[in-house]
């Protein structure tokens, strides 16, 4: 993203040979991972090494290779953008205490004093979720990916030849006035499910794709979101600090550097019995990795 001349990486230079190291490791540590499940044994977690690296009716066993890229794939997808988009989360609701109030309040009432939290409660966090969506709307993570044409197509009326490279800014497509109204607004009704928020037309709205290749993770990080947000305002109250001054950094997918919050305990919030906790006091702040 840093340099608009894109060159091989055998070509030799400094970050070149960073980036064939980095992957050298970690291809290696996966190796690693590997080799202790066969030696420990596989199906004991039905994670997804075990899943990989079982047999299947239809593909038999698949190639080390294939899991390993399979591996790798997926943890390059899914380690920074559920974090950016819950850090714009966090952005979008010290900035608009108001919806803030009602997000914890909805927390409060849907989710157990204590026990395990069910789909059902996951379900029932309406706002909180309008809440997710609007700012993955205008914040997505991965405010732009790409398709190859593999065969000569007319697109909004121009022809694009195969082996063309086209770039999808989601970033733009979700800010635009033609799908949603007022677009620079953080407006979590707009996703009100009676349809009286302003709803947009498929596919000019896709954080997380669309298609064929649409994201594998997108249920699943919509629910940890979701569930992130209720926890973390059901138990304090978030407000920006006043040396924070956030930036969009796109160079790692779309995530808000300079983000810092204060967190206070909320008087009202009832418990914190289901959020992690070291020694009864939260570890650091989940954006920043310190308590301030
Ligand atoms: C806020 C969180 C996330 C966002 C915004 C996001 C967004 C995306 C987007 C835009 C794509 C490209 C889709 C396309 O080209 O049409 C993608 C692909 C993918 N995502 Fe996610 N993702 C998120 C979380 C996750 C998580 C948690 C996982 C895994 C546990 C994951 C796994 C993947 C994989 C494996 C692909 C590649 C799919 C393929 O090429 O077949 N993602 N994601």
């Amino acid at each position: 993203m840093s340099s608009s001349v894109s060159l091989p990486l055998g070509f030799p230079l400094p970050r070149h040979r960073r980036v064939v190291r980095a992957n050298r490791a970690l291809e290696q540590a996966i190796s690693e991972a590997m080799g202790l499940r066969r030696t420990v044994g596989q199906g004991a977690t039905g994670d997804l090494v075990d899943v990989l690296m079982q047999p299947t009716a239809r593909h038999g066993s698949l190639p080390d290779a294939v899991i390993r890229e399979t591996l790798a794939a997926t943890l390059l997808a899914s380690e920074n953008t559920s974090a950016a988009g819950f850090g714009w989360i966090v952005h979008e609701l010290t900035r608009h205490p108001e919806i803030q109030k009602t997000v914890a309040a909805e927390a409060a009432a849907v989710l157990p004093a204590s026990g395990p939290i069910t789909h059902a409660h996951y379900e029932r966090l309406s706002l909180t979720a309008r809440v997710v969506r609007e700012a993955l709307r205008l914040w997505p993570p991965n405010w732009m990916f790409a398709r190859h044409v593999m065969h000569e197509t007319v697109l909004g009326g121009y022809t694009l030849e195969s082996g063309t490279k086209v770039m999808v800014p989601a970033y733009v497509m979700q800010r635009d006035a033609r799908w949603f109204p007022d677009p620079l607004a953080f407006d979590p009704d707009r996703w009100l499910p009676d349809g009286s928020g302003s709803a947009a037309p498929q596919f000019a709205y896709m954080p997380f794709g669309a298609g064929p290749l649409i994201c594998m993770g997108m249920s699943w990080s919509l629910i940890e979101m979701t569930l992130a947000t209720a926890l973390l305002t059901r138990a304090f109250h978030l407000a920006p600090s006043s040396a924070a001054k956030v930036v969009p950094d796109p160079s790692r997918g779309l995530s808000p550097a300079g983000l810092r919050v204060r967190l206070a305990i909320r008087s009202d919030s009832g418990n914190t019995a289901d959020l992690p906790t070291t020694g009864g006091t939260m570890a650091g702040c989940p954006i920043t990795g310190r308590a301030e």
